[in-house]
């Protein structure tokens, strides 16, 4: 077994829509690819862009008994360590055009709100969110790279690592006493009071414009990934937090195409498993207790509304796994166990290839997600080590000694 945990849990979603073209009951509105191909344009203009690799694991998916696992490796994503850094940035930047045409008239690009001939607009806007840590971080990240200031609101439980590299970018930083939902309360209390622009990467407070564009930058992700892949995957397996990733991934997928798209698997931490629970019962359910997993990015209670809209009936599967699962995939990948290079994955970037390494290891859970020897995987490596000493906690050595061990797997 490459994994020691058995604790996977797999629900068939029975609403999967097999016939359903995406546009229709509203969904087209939600996210779309005219929509993306303008965040692709922006996103793909700014310094130090580059796609993230696509890692190949042959001898892991041989171990597991599928044809392939293509991991998308986000650990290098802009220098942030996450795939986030797609989404609230890119809303961050959004914000500041909004602003700029409504003052000035002007339709400004990200080169000219960086540049100073617009400083003085973008340095009077604030911006703000609530977050586990990547999303903050993408947002402080945005705000620097585009000159406005910005007040980030976390759950006390946050590490002192994930708020300092967020301080990093000269962000201010507000400790809540709570789960990452009270943080996101409080972020929109303030900012009402205060006047400032709310970057949520939920739409379960207030407007969906903003929502709409985070997900809309991570849709770059998959679409990086689907001209990287050899061919067309047969399934996805996508960790979800309030889904917005797996609502973007999933989007895409459908409207590219059609009937023909990978099978989509929705992974959470079982404490945290409000896909799960909103799968079965048809309608958003939140999760119970206090959230407190180890995998901090996906510690939410309460779905997405706009997510739910597309994940409802556009996943084929949800499925949970335990803390244990994802520190063990965290090792397998640090130890290149089973002979790739080794990865450096963070506690919340493993759901996916955990869910799938449980999944084939399980003979019921095998054949329900309808994995076989022909299966080929794509799977999101969706941060690096963004806490490095949470990091060298679990798996026993820091990320620097793990890239250095690349080559002598
Ligand atoms: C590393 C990582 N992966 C996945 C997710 C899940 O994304 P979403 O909340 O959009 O579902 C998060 C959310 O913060 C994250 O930080």
């Amino acid at each position: 077994m490459l994994l020691r945990s058995t604790g996977l849990r797999v629900l068939a979603n029975p609403r999967v829509a097999r016939a359903e073209a995406y546009s229709c009951n509203g969904r087209g509105e939600v996210l779309n690819l005219s929509a993306f191909e303008q965040a692709k344009r922006e996103i793909t203009s700014w310094p130090g862009y580059h796609p993230t690799p696509l890692r190949r694991l042959p001898k892991l998916a041989s171990a597991a008994r599928i044809a392939e696992i293509l991991y998308k490796d986000e650990s290098g994503r802009f220098g942030t360590g996450s795939f986030k850094a797609l989404g609230g940035a890119y809303a961050v930047l959004r914000v500041l055009q909004r602003h700029i045409f409504e003052r000035a008239g002007v339709q400004a690009s990200a080169s000219d709100i960086a540049s100073p001939r617009y400083a003085d607009h973008a340095s009077s806007v604030t911006v703000t969110a609530a977050t586990d840590g990547n999303h903050g971080r993408s947002v402080a990240w945005g705000a620097r790279t585009f000159g406005c200031r910005c007040v980030i609101y976390l759950p006390d439980s946050v590490s002192e690592g994930r708020i300092r590299a967020i301080e990093a970018y000269g962000a201010q930083v507000k400790r809540i006493p709570g789960t990452f939902d009270d943080a996101v309360r409080k972020a929109a209390s303030d900012a009402a009071k205060h006047g400032w622009q709310v970057v949520p990467d939920t739409s379960s407070e207030g407007g969906l414009d903003v929502p709409r564009n985070v997900m809309q930058g991570y849709t770059l992700l998959i679409d990086e990934a689907a001209s990287q892949c050899p061919a067309l995957p047969s399934h996805v397996f996508v960790q979800a937090g309030v889904g917005g990733l797996a609502a973007a991934v999933c989007a895409y997928l459908w409207e590219r195409y059609g009937t023909a798209r990978p099978r989509l698997v929705v992974v959470e931490p079982e404490k945290a498993d409000c896909f799960f629970r909103s799968a079965r019962a048809g309608r958003p359910i939140p999760a119970e207790g206090a959230l407190d997993t180890i995998m901090g990015g996906l510690a939410c209670g309460e779905v997405s509304p706009l997510a739910w809209r597309i994940l409802a009936t556009g996943a084929h599967a949800f499925a949970t796994i335990d803390d244990e699962a994802a520190a063990d995939c965290m090792r397998l990948l640090a130890a290149g166990r089973c002979g790739d290079d080794p990865i450096v994955a963070g506690e919340s970037a493993v759901g996916g290839l955990a869910a799938l390494l449980q999944a084939c290891a399980d003979t019921t859970a095998r054949g329900s997600l309808r994995l076989s020897h022909e299966s080929r995987v794509l799977v999101f490596g969706t941060e690096g080590a963004t806490d490095p000493e949470t990091y060298r906690a679990i798996v026993g050595r820091g990320p620097a000694d793990v890239i250095l061990s690349r080559g002598a797997a």
